[in-house]
C-alpha cells in the first residue's frame, strides 16, 4: 500500500485537464456541428446540436494548456506527483489526448443518448458523466500505458477519478449555468 492520501490528490489534480475539457468546450462550442446535421437510420440526431467542432477542439486546446500549467507547476514546484512527461513535448501530447479523449467519451454519451431517444441537453446522470472519463481512462492506458498505470493503476486512483466524477460533473455545471454559458445546470 502506497501513500493514500497523496494517490488521492495526484489522481484528482493530473485528471484535471479532463474534467475542465467539458466546460472549456461550452466557452468555445456552439459551431459547426460534429454530426454535421445528419440524422441516424432511427431519425434522430447522431449526436446533436450540444457536440460541435467549435466545442470539440478549443475545449482540447483549452484543456491542454491547463494540463500544460500544472506540468509547469509540478515541475517548478518540485511535487513529487508522476510527471505528464519526461520532457515539454510529451507532456504536451498527453495532456492533449487527455482533453481529444475526455471530448471524444463526452460524444460518444451524446450518441447514447440520442439512441435512447433523449434530446440535447437532456438530463441523463450515468450518460452525462460516465463515457467521458471511462474513454480518456481507456485511451490515455493504451497510448500512456507507464503514466496510466503509474497514477490509476493502484486502485485508489481509479477509484478516486470515478467516484469524484458524479460531484465534480455536477458542481461544474452547476457553476457554467450560473455564468449563463449552459442553458441548464446538467
Ligand atoms: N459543446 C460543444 N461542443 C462539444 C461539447 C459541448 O459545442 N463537443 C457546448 C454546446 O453548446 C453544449 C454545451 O457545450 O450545448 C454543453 O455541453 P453538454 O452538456 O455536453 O451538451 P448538451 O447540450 O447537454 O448535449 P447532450 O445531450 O448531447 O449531452
Ligand atoms: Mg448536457
Amino acid at each position: 500500500m502506497g501513500n493514500i492520501p497523496f494517490e488521492i490528490v495526484q489522481a484528482f489534480v493530473l485528471t484535471l485537464p479532463a474534467y475542465a475539457a467539458n466546460p472549456l468546450a461550452v466557452i468555445t462550442g456552439g459551431h459547426a456541428p460534429m454530426d454535421f446535421g445528419r440524422n441516424f437510420p432511427d431519425g434522430r440526431r447522431i449526436l446533436g446540436k450540444g457536440k460541435t467542432w467549435s466545442g470539440f477542439i478549443g475545449g482540447s486546446l483549452l484543456a491542454s494548456v491547463a494540463g500544460i500549467i500544472i506540468y509547469i507547476s509540478n515541475l517548478l514546484l518540485g511535487s513529487p506527483m508522476v510527471p505528464y512527461g519526461s520532457g515539454f513535448a510529451s507532456a504536451f501530447a498527453l495532456v492533449l489526448v487527455m482533453g481529444v479523449s475526455s471530448l471524444s467519451g463526452d460524444a460518444i454519451g451524446s450518441f447514447l443518448k440520442r439512441r435512447i431517444g433523449l434530446e440535447s441537453g437532456a438530463n441523463a446522470s450515468l450518460l452525462d458523466q460516465l463515457p467521458f472519463i471511462l474513454f480518456m481512462l481507456l485511451i490515455i492506458t493504451v497510448f500512456f500505458t507507464q503514466f496510466s498505470m503509474a497514477v490509476y493503476g493502484n486502485l485508489v486512483g481509479l477509484f478516486t477519478v470515478i467516484l469524484i466524477t458524479p460531484p465534480m460533473h455536477r458542481a461544474v455545471n452547476i457553476i457554467g449555468f450560473r455564468m449563463r454559458g449552459k442553458d441548464v445546470p446538467w
